[in-house]
Protein backbone atom coordinates (compact mmCIF):
# COMPACT_ATOMS: atom_id res chain seq x y z
CA UNK A 1 0.00 0.00 0.00
CA UNK A 2 1.56 3.43 -0.76
CA UNK A 3 -0.05 6.88 0.72
CA UNK A 4 -3.40 7.68 1.83
CA UNK A 5 -3.68 10.20 -1.13
CA UNK A 6 -1.70 8.26 -4.10
CA UNK A 7 -4.07 8.61 -6.38
CA UNK A 8 -4.29 12.60 -6.55
CA UNK A 9 -0.10 13.07 -5.50
CA UNK A 10 2.22 11.63 -7.35
CA UNK A 11 5.80 10.78 -6.38
CA UNK A 12 6.90 9.59 -3.12
CA UNK A 13 6.98 11.14 -0.18
CA UNK A 14 10.28 13.00 1.08
CA UNK A 15 12.19 11.90 4.39
CA UNK A 16 11.89 15.35 5.75
CA UNK A 17 7.67 15.55 5.10
CA UNK A 18 8.01 11.98 6.83
CA UNK A 19 10.14 12.90 9.68
CA UNK A 20 7.51 16.17 10.02
CA UNK A 21 4.41 14.91 9.10
CA UNK A 22 4.24 11.24 11.13
CA UNK A 23 2.70 10.78 14.21
CA UNK A 24 2.66 7.28 14.96
CA UNK A 25 5.41 7.23 17.52
CA UNK A 26 2.89 9.29 19.45
CA UNK A 27 -1.12 8.14 18.67
CA UNK A 28 0.24 4.74 19.02
CA UNK A 29 -1.20 4.55 22.16
CA UNK A 30 -5.04 5.25 20.62
CA UNK A 31 -4.88 1.78 19.50
CA UNK A 32 -7.88 0.41 21.23
CA UNK A 33 -9.74 3.66 20.77
CA UNK A 34 -9.12 3.45 17.04
CA UNK A 35 -10.39 0.08 16.77
CA UNK A 36 -13.86 0.66 18.93
CA UNK A 37 -14.30 3.11 16.68
CA UNK A 38 -13.75 1.01 13.66
CA UNK A 39 -15.98 -1.27 15.05
CA UNK A 40 -18.81 0.85 16.12
CA UNK A 41 -18.81 2.48 12.35
CA UNK A 42 -18.20 -1.08 10.25
CA UNK A 43 -21.27 -2.22 12.61
CA UNK A 44 -23.10 1.17 11.30
CA UNK A 45 -22.10 0.63 7.94
CA UNK A 46 -23.81 -3.20 7.88
CA UNK A 47 -26.80 -1.92 9.53
CA UNK A 48 -27.57 0.81 7.06
CA UNK A 49 -26.73 -1.60 4.39
CA UNK A 50 -23.39 0.16 2.92
CA UNK A 51 -21.41 -2.97 3.23
CA UNK A 52 -22.41 -6.79 3.02
CA UNK A 53 -22.96 -8.36 6.22
CA UNK A 54 -19.94 -10.72 5.09
CA UNK A 55 -17.91 -7.91 4.73
CA UNK A 56 -18.41 -6.48 7.89
CA UNK A 57 -17.69 -9.40 9.51
CA UNK A 58 -14.18 -9.81 7.66
CA UNK A 59 -13.48 -6.62 8.81
CA UNK A 60 -14.41 -6.98 12.50
CA UNK A 61 -12.39 -10.55 12.64
CA UNK A 62 -9.22 -8.30 11.16
CA UNK A 63 -9.84 -5.45 13.73
CA UNK A 64 -9.60 -8.12 16.42
CA UNK A 65 -6.60 -9.80 15.30
CA UNK A 66 -4.63 -6.13 14.78
CA UNK A 67 -5.56 -5.42 18.04
CA UNK A 68 -4.25 -8.30 19.26
CA UNK A 69 -0.95 -8.37 17.63
CA UNK A 70 -0.26 -4.85 18.93
CA UNK A 71 -1.30 -5.44 22.31
CA UNK A 72 1.33 -8.67 22.12
CA UNK A 73 4.07 -6.81 20.31
CA UNK A 74 3.36 -8.67 17.53
CA UNK A 75 2.06 -6.43 15.22
CA UNK A 76 4.31 -5.43 12.75
CA UNK A 77 4.76 -1.17 12.10
CA UNK A 78 5.60 -0.21 8.49
CA UNK A 79 7.84 2.67 6.86
CA UNK A 80 4.58 4.04 5.69
CA UNK A 81 2.38 3.56 8.50
CA UNK A 82 2.04 8.04 8.91
CA UNK A 83 -0.09 7.48 11.60
CA UNK A 84 -2.36 4.88 13.66
CA UNK A 85 -5.05 4.91 12.20
CA UNK A 86 -2.68 4.68 8.95
CA UNK A 87 -0.80 1.57 9.97
CA UNK A 88 -4.25 -0.24 11.05
CA UNK A 89 -6.38 0.33 7.89
CA UNK A 90 -3.43 -1.01 5.85
CA UNK A 91 -3.10 -3.98 8.56
CA UNK A 92 -7.16 -4.63 8.51
CA UNK A 93 -6.67 -4.79 4.18
CA UNK A 94 -3.80 -7.14 4.46
CA UNK A 95 -5.96 -9.34 6.47
CA UNK A 96 -9.35 -8.88 4.97
CA UNK A 97 -8.37 -8.09 1.61
CA UNK A 98 -10.86 -6.10 -0.71
CA UNK A 99 -13.37 -5.60 2.16
CA UNK A 100 -11.12 -3.96 4.22
CA UNK A 101 -11.04 -1.62 1.57
CA UNK A 102 -14.49 -0.56 2.77
CA UNK A 103 -13.91 0.39 6.67
CA UNK A 104 -13.44 4.11 5.68
CA UNK A 105 -16.65 4.52 3.58
CA UNK A 106 -18.29 7.88 5.15
CA UNK A 107 -15.28 8.34 7.66
CA UNK A 108 -12.52 10.77 7.82
CA UNK A 109 -9.23 10.68 9.69
CA UNK A 110 -10.92 13.73 10.76
CA UNK A 111 -13.61 12.78 12.70
CA UNK A 112 -11.97 9.12 13.57
CA UNK A 113 -8.82 10.89 14.75
CA UNK A 114 -10.83 13.07 17.54
CA UNK A 115 -13.44 10.19 17.89
CA UNK A 116 -10.38 8.08 19.38
CA UNK A 117 -9.24 11.15 21.63
CA UNK A 118 -12.31 11.91 22.92
CA UNK A 119 -12.49 8.24 23.72
CA UNK A 120 -9.13 8.17 25.17
CA UNK A 121 -9.40 11.43 27.17
CA UNK A 122 -12.87 9.84 28.45
CA UNK A 123 -11.11 6.94 30.45
CA UNK A 124 -8.17 8.89 31.31
CA UNK A 125 -10.33 11.28 33.51
CA UNK A 126 -12.02 8.77 34.89
CA UNK A 127 -8.40 7.49 36.02
CA UNK A 128 -7.61 10.62 37.44
CA UNK A 129 -10.36 11.23 39.26
CA UNK A 130 -10.17 8.04 41.34
CA UNK A 131 -6.37 9.13 41.73
CA UNK A 132 -7.58 11.90 43.24
CA UNK A 133 -9.82 10.51 45.49
CA UNK A 134 -6.94 7.93 46.90
CA UNK A 135 -4.69 11.05 47.44
CA UNK A 136 -7.67 13.26 49.13
CA UNK A 137 -8.68 9.73 51.52
CA UNK A 138 -5.00 9.36 52.08
CA UNK A 139 -5.19 13.04 53.62
CA UNK A 140 -8.36 12.21 55.45
CA UNK A 141 -6.68 9.13 56.98
CA UNK A 142 -3.58 11.53 58.35
CA UNK A 143 -6.01 14.29 59.84
CA UNK A 144 -8.00 11.54 61.70
CA UNK A 145 -4.78 10.06 62.90
CA UNK A 146 -3.99 13.69 63.61
CA UNK A 147 -5.80 13.71 66.89
CA UNK A 148 -5.33 17.56 68.63
CA UNK A 149 -1.96 17.54 66.92
CA UNK A 150 -1.58 21.52 66.52
CA UNK A 151 1.50 23.72 64.64
CA UNK A 152 1.75 26.97 63.83
CA UNK A 153 -0.16 28.22 60.58
CA UNK A 154 1.16 30.52 58.66
CA UNK A 155 -0.11 34.06 56.32
CA UNK A 156 3.59 35.19 54.69
CA UNK A 157 5.26 32.32 55.71
CA UNK A 158 5.30 34.14 59.15
CA UNK A 159 3.89 31.80 61.99
CA UNK A 160 0.31 33.29 62.30
CA UNK A 161 -1.90 31.49 64.55
CA UNK A 162 -2.09 27.56 66.25
CA UNK A 163 -4.47 25.25 63.47
CA UNK A 164 -4.71 22.02 64.33
CA UNK A 165 -2.74 19.34 61.70
CA UNK A 166 -6.00 17.87 61.20
CA UNK A 167 -7.73 21.35 59.69
CA UNK A 168 -4.41 21.77 57.61
CA UNK A 169 -4.22 18.21 55.80
CA UNK A 170 -8.06 18.98 55.46
CA UNK A 171 -7.68 22.20 53.40
CA UNK A 172 -5.58 20.20 50.80
CA UNK A 173 -8.51 17.62 50.76
CA UNK A 174 -11.23 20.56 49.92
CA UNK A 175 -8.33 21.69 46.75
CA UNK A 176 -8.92 18.09 45.73
CA UNK A 177 -12.28 17.70 45.69
CA UNK A 178 -12.54 20.81 43.52
CA UNK A 179 -10.26 19.43 40.94
CA UNK A 180 -12.46 15.95 41.16
CA UNK A 181 -15.34 18.27 40.45
CA UNK A 182 -13.54 19.86 37.60
CA UNK A 183 -12.65 16.56 36.21
CA UNK A 184 -15.79 15.44 36.60
CA UNK A 185 -17.47 18.44 34.45
CA UNK A 186 -14.86 18.24 31.69
CA UNK A 187 -15.90 14.66 31.45
CA UNK A 188 -19.36 16.40 30.76
CA UNK A 189 -18.50 18.69 27.65
CA UNK A 190 -15.85 15.69 26.64
CA UNK A 191 -18.72 13.10 26.07
CA UNK A 192 -20.03 14.06 22.53
CA UNK A 193 -19.15 12.03 19.44
CA UNK A 194 -17.65 13.53 16.25
CA UNK A 195 -17.77 10.41 14.44
CA UNK A 196 -20.24 10.72 11.41
CA UNK A 197 -18.76 14.19 10.60
CA UNK A 198 -16.80 13.26 7.95
CA UNK A 199 -13.82 15.57 6.87
CA UNK A 200 -15.80 18.56 7.93
CA UNK A 201 -19.35 18.47 5.91
CA UNK A 202 -20.89 14.89 6.29
CA UNK A 203 -21.48 12.69 4.09
CA UNK A 204 -23.66 11.75 0.97
CA UNK A 205 -24.05 7.88 2.50
CA UNK A 206 -27.16 7.44 4.46
CA UNK A 207 -24.08 6.68 7.42
CA UNK A 208 -25.98 7.16 11.26
CA UNK A 209 -24.05 8.97 13.32
CA UNK A 210 -26.32 8.76 16.11
CA UNK A 211 -26.53 4.84 15.85
CA UNK A 212 -22.11 5.04 16.11
CA UNK A 213 -22.51 7.44 19.38
CA UNK A 214 -24.60 5.08 21.61
CA UNK A 215 -22.83 2.35 20.19
CA UNK A 216 -19.87 3.89 21.32
CA UNK A 217 -20.89 4.67 24.83
CA UNK A 218 -21.09 8.68 23.88
CA UNK A 219 -23.54 10.69 25.99
CA UNK A 220 -24.13 13.00 23.05
CA UNK A 221 -23.82 13.60 19.40
CA UNK A 222 -22.18 16.71 17.42
CA UNK A 223 -24.45 19.34 16.31
CA UNK A 224 -22.25 20.62 13.40
CA UNK A 225 -19.78 18.82 11.16
CA UNK A 226 -17.30 21.86 11.06
CA UNK A 227 -17.25 21.92 14.83
CA UNK A 228 -17.01 18.64 15.81
CA UNK A 229 -13.63 18.10 13.66
CA UNK A 230 -12.33 21.45 14.72
CA UNK A 231 -13.30 21.70 17.90
CA UNK A 232 -10.10 20.51 20.90
CA UNK A 233 -11.90 22.52 23.57
CA UNK A 234 -12.34 19.05 25.74
CA UNK A 235 -8.46 18.71 24.96
CA UNK A 236 -7.56 21.94 26.59
CA UNK A 237 -9.86 21.74 29.42
CA UNK A 238 -8.34 18.80 30.04
CA UNK A 239 -5.03 19.79 29.98
CA UNK A 240 -6.19 22.97 32.30
CA UNK A 241 -8.05 20.54 34.50
CA UNK A 242 -4.30 18.85 34.95
CA UNK A 243 -2.12 21.82 35.29
CA UNK A 244 -4.70 23.11 38.64
CA UNK A 245 -4.60 20.19 40.09
CA UNK A 246 -0.62 19.88 39.32
CA UNK A 247 -0.66 23.47 40.86
CA UNK A 248 -1.81 22.04 44.07
CA UNK A 249 0.14 18.86 43.98
CA UNK A 250 2.90 21.48 43.86
CA UNK A 251 2.03 23.03 46.91
CA UNK A 252 1.72 20.38 48.87
CA UNK A 253 5.05 19.28 47.62
CA UNK A 254 6.46 22.38 49.06
CA UNK A 255 4.96 22.07 51.88
CA UNK A 256 6.93 18.70 52.33
CA UNK A 257 10.39 20.00 51.40
CA UNK A 258 9.67 22.87 53.96
CA UNK A 259 8.43 20.42 56.63
CA UNK A 260 11.09 17.76 56.26
CA UNK A 261 13.75 20.12 56.73
CA UNK A 262 16.20 20.43 59.58
CA UNK A 263 14.90 23.78 60.24
CA UNK A 264 11.13 22.79 60.39
CA UNK A 265 11.49 18.79 61.44
CA UNK A 266 7.70 18.51 61.48
CA UNK A 267 7.37 15.56 58.93
CA UNK A 268 9.78 12.26 58.34
CA UNK A 269 9.24 10.96 54.60
CA UNK A 270 9.51 7.23 54.75
CA UNK A 271 12.64 6.06 53.73
CA UNK A 272 11.02 4.18 50.54
CA UNK A 273 9.86 7.89 49.47
CA UNK A 274 13.22 9.87 49.68
CA UNK A 275 17.07 9.65 48.33
CA UNK A 276 20.54 9.82 49.44
CA UNK A 277 23.43 11.61 47.92
CA UNK A 278 26.15 10.52 45.85
CA UNK A 279 28.55 12.18 48.01
CA UNK A 280 27.10 13.29 51.40
CA UNK A 281 26.45 9.87 53.45
CA UNK A 282 24.47 11.98 55.87
CA UNK A 283 21.36 13.17 53.50
CA UNK A 284 18.00 11.78 53.16
CA UNK A 285 16.38 13.79 50.20
CA UNK A 286 12.74 14.88 49.74
CA UNK A 287 13.20 14.32 45.71
CA UNK A 288 9.94 13.05 45.51
CA UNK A 289 8.25 15.93 47.09
CA UNK A 290 10.79 18.39 44.98
CA UNK A 291 9.66 16.47 41.87
CA UNK A 292 5.84 17.30 42.35
CA UNK A 293 6.52 20.52 42.71
CA UNK A 294 8.89 20.94 39.57
CA UNK A 295 6.72 18.78 37.31
CA UNK A 296 3.80 21.13 37.17
CA UNK A 297 6.28 23.57 35.45
CA UNK A 298 5.47 21.57 32.22
CA UNK A 299 1.68 20.88 32.50
CA UNK A 300 1.35 24.35 32.64
CA UNK A 301 3.39 24.87 29.57
CA UNK A 302 1.78 21.99 27.86
CA UNK A 303 -1.47 24.65 28.63
CA UNK A 304 0.35 27.51 27.51
CA UNK A 305 2.00 25.48 24.07
CA UNK A 306 -1.26 23.81 23.44
CA UNK A 307 -3.65 27.59 23.53
CA UNK A 308 -1.18 28.73 21.27
CA UNK A 309 -1.48 25.85 18.88
CA UNK A 310 -5.15 26.56 18.76
CA UNK A 311 -5.73 30.30 18.16
CA UNK A 312 -5.98 31.56 15.32
CA UNK A 313 -6.74 28.27 13.37
CA UNK A 314 -9.25 28.76 10.70
CA UNK A 315 -12.48 25.91 10.68
CA UNK A 316 -12.34 23.09 10.22
CA UNK A 317 -9.20 20.85 10.52
CA UNK A 318 -5.66 21.55 10.47
CA UNK A 319 -2.91 19.73 10.59
CA UNK A 320 -2.28 21.77 13.78
CA UNK A 321 -4.36 19.79 15.56
CA UNK A 322 -2.02 17.06 15.41
CA UNK A 323 -0.15 18.91 18.07
CA UNK A 324 -3.03 18.08 20.47
CA UNK A 325 -2.03 14.65 21.60
CA UNK A 326 1.62 14.92 23.35
CA UNK A 327 0.26 17.86 25.56
CA UNK A 328 -2.98 16.00 26.88
CA UNK A 329 -0.86 12.71 26.82
CA UNK A 330 1.91 13.93 28.79
CA UNK A 331 -0.34 15.83 31.42
CA UNK A 332 -2.29 13.01 32.35
CA UNK A 333 1.14 11.18 32.31
CA UNK A 334 3.07 13.22 34.95
CA UNK A 335 -0.24 13.70 36.86
CA UNK A 336 -0.46 10.10 37.69
CA UNK A 337 2.72 9.27 38.40
CA UNK A 338 2.95 12.29 40.58
CA UNK A 339 -0.34 11.70 42.77
CA UNK A 340 0.41 8.17 43.14
CA UNK A 341 3.60 8.85 44.87
CA UNK A 342 2.03 11.57 46.87
CA UNK A 343 -0.50 9.28 48.18
CA UNK A 344 2.33 7.07 49.06
CA UNK A 345 4.15 9.53 51.27
CA UNK A 346 1.22 10.79 53.18
CA UNK A 347 0.11 6.81 53.30
CA UNK A 348 3.53 6.55 55.21
CA UNK A 349 4.36 9.86 57.09
CA UNK A 350 5.27 10.45 60.51
CA UNK A 351 4.24 14.16 61.41
CA UNK A 352 7.14 15.14 64.57
CA UNK A 353 3.84 16.46 66.80
CA UNK A 354 5.91 17.73 69.48
CA UNK A 355 8.33 19.48 67.24
CA UNK A 356 5.16 21.27 65.58
CA UNK A 357 3.46 21.66 68.93
CA UNK A 358 6.69 23.65 70.20
CA UNK A 359 6.69 26.00 67.29
CA UNK A 360 2.90 26.82 67.84
CA UNK A 361 3.00 27.12 71.19
CA UNK A 362 4.43 30.51 71.22
CA UNK A 363 3.32 33.57 73.29
CA UNK A 364 2.73 36.00 70.28
CA UNK A 365 0.62 33.34 68.22
CA UNK A 366 -2.04 34.20 70.58
CA UNK A 367 -1.68 37.75 69.97
CA UNK A 368 -5.32 38.31 68.03
CA UNK A 369 -7.29 36.54 70.84
CA UNK A 370 -5.60 39.01 73.74
CA UNK A 371 -7.37 41.67 71.03
CA UNK A 372 -10.68 39.51 70.97
CA UNK A 373 -10.50 39.11 74.48
CA UNK A 374 -10.83 43.04 75.11
CA UNK A 375 -13.35 43.47 72.20
CA UNK A 376 -15.71 41.45 74.68
CA UNK A 377 -14.89 43.76 76.88
CA UNK A 378 -15.97 46.64 74.66
CA UNK A 379 -13.10 48.10 73.38
CA UNK A 380 -13.33 48.85 69.40
CA UNK A 381 -11.34 46.34 67.46
CA UNK A 382 -8.61 48.97 66.01
CA UNK A 383 -7.77 50.25 69.24
CA UNK A 384 -7.19 46.46 70.70
CA UNK A 385 -5.14 45.61 67.32
CA UNK A 386 -2.81 48.91 68.55
CA UNK A 387 -2.41 48.37 72.33
CA UNK A 388 -1.38 44.67 71.86
CA UNK A 389 0.59 45.66 68.85
CA UNK A 390 2.40 48.03 71.27
CA UNK A 391 3.22 44.95 74.18
CA UNK A 392 4.62 42.87 71.10
CA UNK A 393 6.81 45.59 70.49
CA UNK A 394 7.62 46.60 73.97
CA UNK A 395 8.28 42.95 74.81
CA UNK A 396 10.56 42.66 71.89
CA UNK A 397 12.51 45.84 72.36
CA UNK A 398 12.94 45.00 76.32
CA UNK A 399 13.60 41.37 75.78
CA UNK A 400 10.95 40.75 78.18
CA UNK A 401 8.33 37.58 78.14
CA UNK A 402 5.21 38.32 76.08
CA UNK A 403 2.85 36.73 78.95
CA UNK A 404 4.74 38.81 81.47
CA UNK A 405 4.56 42.07 79.41
CA UNK A 406 0.20 41.23 78.76
CA UNK A 407 -0.04 40.68 82.51
CA UNK A 408 1.47 43.69 83.73
CA UNK A 409 -0.90 45.57 81.77
CA UNK A 410 -3.95 47.33 83.50
CA UNK A 411 -6.18 46.57 80.82
CA UNK A 412 -5.91 42.56 81.45
CA UNK A 413 -6.58 40.67 84.93
CA UNK A 414 -5.63 37.09 86.27
CA UNK A 415 -7.70 35.35 83.36
CA UNK A 416 -5.54 36.56 80.84
CA UNK A 417 -2.96 33.55 82.30
CA UNK A 418 -5.24 30.94 80.52
CA UNK A 419 -4.98 32.28 77.23
CA UNK A 420 -1.17 31.53 77.14
CA UNK A 421 -2.38 27.59 77.89
CA UNK A 422 -0.91 25.44 75.04
CA UNK A 423 -4.22 24.54 73.33
CA UNK A 424 -6.38 27.54 74.44
CA UNK A 425 -5.95 28.97 70.82
CA UNK A 426 -7.68 26.32 69.10
CA UNK A 427 -10.33 25.94 71.94
CA UNK A 428 -11.60 29.55 71.55
CA UNK A 429 -11.74 28.67 68.01
CA UNK A 430 -15.82 28.08 67.43
CA UNK A 431 -16.85 29.38 64.49
CA UNK A 432 -17.87 27.01 61.80
CA UNK A 433 -15.22 26.20 58.96
CA UNK A 434 -12.47 27.13 61.77
CA UNK A 435 -9.71 25.31 63.77
CA UNK A 436 -11.44 24.84 66.48
CA UNK A 437 -12.00 21.14 67.74
CA UNK A 438 -15.33 20.70 67.16
CA UNK A 439 -15.38 22.84 64.37
CA UNK A 440 -13.00 20.22 62.34
CA UNK A 441 -14.97 17.17 63.80
CA UNK A 442 -18.19 19.18 61.87
CA UNK A 443 -15.42 19.44 58.68
CA UNK A 444 -14.27 15.80 59.14
CA UNK A 445 -18.27 14.30 58.25
CA UNK A 446 -18.73 16.94 55.60
CA UNK A 447 -15.38 15.93 53.74
CA UNK A 448 -16.61 12.37 54.59
CA UNK A 449 -20.23 13.09 52.81
CA UNK A 450 -18.58 14.95 49.94
CA UNK A 451 -16.35 11.83 49.16
CA UNK A 452 -19.56 9.59 48.83
CA UNK A 453 -20.79 12.64 46.35
CA UNK A 454 -18.02 12.41 44.38
CA UNK A 455 -18.01 8.41 44.33
CA UNK A 456 -21.60 9.19 43.22
CA UNK A 457 -20.71 11.50 40.45
CA UNK A 458 -18.15 8.83 38.66
CA UNK A 459 -19.66 7.28 35.90
CA UNK A 460 -21.03 3.64 36.19
N1 LIG B 1 -2.55 12.01 12.50
C1 LIG B 1 -3.55 13.00 12.20
C2 LIG B 1 -3.93 13.76 13.49
O1 LIG B 1 -3.59 13.30 14.53
C3 LIG B 1 -4.73 12.36 11.61
C4 LIG B 1 -5.64 13.30 10.85
C5 LIG B 1 -5.08 13.62 9.54
N2 LIG B 1 -6.09 14.22 8.72
C6 LIG B 1 -5.80 14.78 7.56
N3 LIG B 1 -6.78 15.31 6.91
N4 LIG B 1 -4.59 14.77 7.09
O2 LIG B 1 -4.51 14.81 13.45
Amino acid sequence: MGTLWEGRLSGATTDALKALNDSLEIDKRLYREDILGSIAHVEMLVTVGLIEESDGALILDALKIAEEEISSGSFVFQAEDEDIHTALERRVTEIAGVAGARMHTGRSRNDQVVTDLRLWTLKSLDELALLVMSLQKSLIEQAKKAGETRLPGYTHLQQAQPVLLSHHLLAHAWALSRDFERIIETRSRTDVSPLGAGALAGSSLPIDPIMTSENLGFSETFKNSLDAVSDRDFVAEAVFVNALLAVHLSRIGEELVLWSSEEFGFVEIDDAYTTGSSMLPQKKNPDIAELARAKTGRIVGHLSGLLTVLKGLPLAYNKDLQEDKEPLFDSFDTNTLVLTALTGIFDSVTFNKEKMAQAADKPFSVAIDLAEHLVHKGMPFREAHTLIGGLVKASIENQKDFNKVVLENENFGPEIEDFFKPEAAIDRRTTPGSTGLDAVEVQKEQIKKRLEIQISMMPR
